[in-house]
C-alpha cells in the first residue's frame, strides 16, 4: 500500500475535514494524492478556495498540495486508504453520539475494495472500532476485516490553538489489524509525521491511550477546582498554594479552571460508557466530571455573595464576562462552559455583558442565542475574566478601574493577573 500511495498509483481519502481532518489530509496531500471528503457543502466550498473553516490553518496551508476537495461520496470509490475524522461528541445525558462516525463507516464501506485500508482517527471508547465501527463497513461492502481489507486506529493529539505542537511535530500512535498492516499503517503515517510513530500493541490499545489522556488531565483539573473550593471557604490562594507546593520536584503543574471543549470535557463519558457497559461503576471520572461541571455554578454563587456583602443587590448589578471560547487564543466557542456560566449569572437576574476577542458574534448569537457588545461599559459591578486570551493579559488595575464603579471586583478565573491596587482580585 505504502509503495503505490507514494507513486500515487492510489488514493488517501479523508472522511471529516474539521479540525483534525483537514490538517492531516493537507499534510498528507504534500506527500500523497489525497481526496478531502466533508458531508457539508459549505465547508468544501471554502477548502476548495484555500480557506479553512475552522480558522486554524492559513491559506499557505493549502500550497503545494495533490488534494481534491468533495462532498460527492462517489469520488471515494477512486480511493484505496481510507482515513476517518469525524466528531465524536456526546448527547444531552451525556452519552457518546457515534452518529457520524456509523454513517462515515457507511460511506467507507460502500467505497472500500480488497486490499484497501481504512484508519479511524476519531476519540473513542475501546473496542468501538472493531465492535461498532467495521461490522458496519463489513456489512456495508461485503469484504471481512484482515481477510479483505486492513484496519487501523491512530488517535489524534493535536491542541487547537497551539502553534509550536502541530500535526508533524507531535508524536503519533498508530495501530493495526495484523502485524502487517501496522507496518504498512506506520510507514504511512511516518512520512509526515516527523516527531515519529508510536506503534501501539493493538487497535483497542491505541484507542484505551487516547482516551485516557484526556480523562487523566480531565481528573487532575478536577482535584485542583476542588481545592480551590476548599481553599476559597479558608480564605487562602490557590495559586499562592500551587505555586509553593510547585516547587518540589514532583508536583504536577494543574490549574483549576471551567473544563470546556470537545475533548477535555468530553472523551471521559466515553471510557464511562464503555465501563458501564462492563458492569462497572467508573466512580473516580465520574466525579472529576461532576466537579468540574459544577464550577460554573461555584462561580457564580460566590460573585452574587461578594456582590451582597458589598451592600448590593445582584438584580441591579452589571457584570462583564470577558472570553467565551472554550479555550484561550482559539475562536472555537463550542461546549464552551463560559456559557453555563453567564446563563448562572443571569438566573441571579445579573445583567451580563459579555466580550470576546476571538469568537465571531454570529456564532455566538447563532449557537447559543446570546449577543457580544460591541462597546463595553464604564460602569460594571464586577468583570470576570474567564478566558486567558492573550490579548487580556495587558490590562492592568488602571484598566480594571476605568471600567468597575465602587468597590470593584475582578474575578481572574485563570489566574493571569498579579494582585492589584484598588482592585479586588478572586481567583479559582
Ligand atoms: N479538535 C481537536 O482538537 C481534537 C483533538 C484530538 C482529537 N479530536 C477528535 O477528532 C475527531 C474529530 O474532531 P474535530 O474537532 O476535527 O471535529 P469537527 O467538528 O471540527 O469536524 C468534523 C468534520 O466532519 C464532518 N462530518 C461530520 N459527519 C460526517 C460524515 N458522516 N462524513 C463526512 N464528514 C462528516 C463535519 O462536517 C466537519 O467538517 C473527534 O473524535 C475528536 O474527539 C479532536
Amino acid at each position: 500500500m505504502y509503495n503505490e500511495l507514494l507513486e500515487k498509483k492510489k488514493k488517501i481519502a479523508v472522511i471529516g475535514l474539521g479540525y483534525v481532518g483537514l490538517p492531516i489530509a493537507l499534510e498528507f496531500a504534500k506527500q500523497f494524492k489525497v481526496i478531502g471528503f466533508d458531508i457539508n457543502e459549505e465547508r468544501v466550498k471554502m477548502m476548495r478556495n484555500g480557506e479553512d473553516p475552522s480558522k486554524e490553518l492559513d491559506a499557505s496551508a493549502f500550497y503545494g498540495t495533490d488534494i481534491e476537495f468533495t462532498a460527492d461520496p462517489e469520488v471515494l470509490r477512486t480511493a484505496n486508504f481510507f482515513v476517518v475524522a469525524v466528531p465524536t461528541d456526546i448527547d444531552k445525558h451525556k452519552v457518546p453520539n457515534l452518529t457520524p462516525l456509523l454513517k462515515a463507516s457507511e460511506t467507507v464501506g460502500r467505497a472500500i475494495k480488497k486490499g484497501d485500508y481504512v484508519v479511524y482517527e476519531s476519540t473513542v471508547y475501546p473496542g468501538c472500532t472493531e465492535e461498532d465501527c467495521i461490522p458496519i463497513v463489513e456489512e456495508v461492502s461485503g469484504l471481512k476485516m484482515v481477510d479483505d481489507f486492513s484496519v487501523g486506529y491512530s488517535p489524534e493529539r493535536i491542541n487547537p490553538g497551539d502553534k509550536v505542537r502541530t500535526l508533524t511535530t507531535i508524536l503519533k500512535i498508530v495501530s493495526g489489524d495484523t502485524e502487517e498492516s501496522l507496518k504498512e499503517i506506520s510507514k504511512v503515517y511516518g512520512k509526515i509525521i516527523t516527531a515519529g510513530i508510536y506503534e501501539a500493541a493493538s487497535i483497542k490499545v491505541a484507542e484505551a491511550a487516547k482516551v485516557i489522556e484526556n480523562t487523566q488531565r480531565d481528573l487532575n483539573i478536577s482535584l485542583m477546582n476542588e481545592l480551590s473550593i476548599i481553599f476559597d471557604r479558608m480564605g487562602i490562594d490557590t495559586k499562592e498554594v500551587l505555586e509553593a507546593a510547585g516547587t518540589k520536584w514532583n508536583f504536577l503543574k494543574f490549574y483549576p479552571g471551567l473544563v470546556g471543549g470537545h475533548c477535555i470535557g468530553v472523551d471521559p463519558y466515553y471510557l464511562m460508557h464503555k465501563a458501564k457497559k462492563l458492569g462497572i461503576d467508573p466512580q473516580v471520572i465520574a466525579a472529576g466530571r461532576r466537579i468540574n461541571d459544577a464550577m460554573p455554578a461555584f462561580v457564580s454563587k460566590r460573585l452574587a455573595q461578594m456582590l451582597i456583602s458589598n451592600g448590593k443587590n445582584p438584580s441591579n448589578c452589571k457584570v462583564l464576562v470577558k472570553g467565551l471560547t472554550f479555550k484561550e487564543n482559539v475562536a472555537d466557542i463550542r461546549n464552551s462552559k463560559v456559557v453555563d456560566l453567564v446563563r448562572e449569572l443571569m438566573d441571579y437576574s445579573i445583567n451580563v455583558h459579555i466580550t470576546d476577542y476571538w469568537a465571531s458574534p454570529n456564532e455566538v448569537a447563532h449557537e447559543y442565542n446570546l449577543t457580544l457588545v460591541e462597546n463595553i461599559s464604564d460602569d460594571y459591578d464586577a468583570v470576570i475574566v474567564a478566558v486567558a486570551h492573550d490579548e487580556y493579559k495587558v490590562h492592568d488595575a488602571g484598566f480594571y478601574k476605568g471600567i468597575m464603579k465602587d468597590d470593584p471586583i475582578l474575578m481572574d478565573l485563570k489566574g493571569i493577573y498579579p494582585n492589584m491596587d484598588g482592585v479586588k482580585i478572586w481567583r479559582l
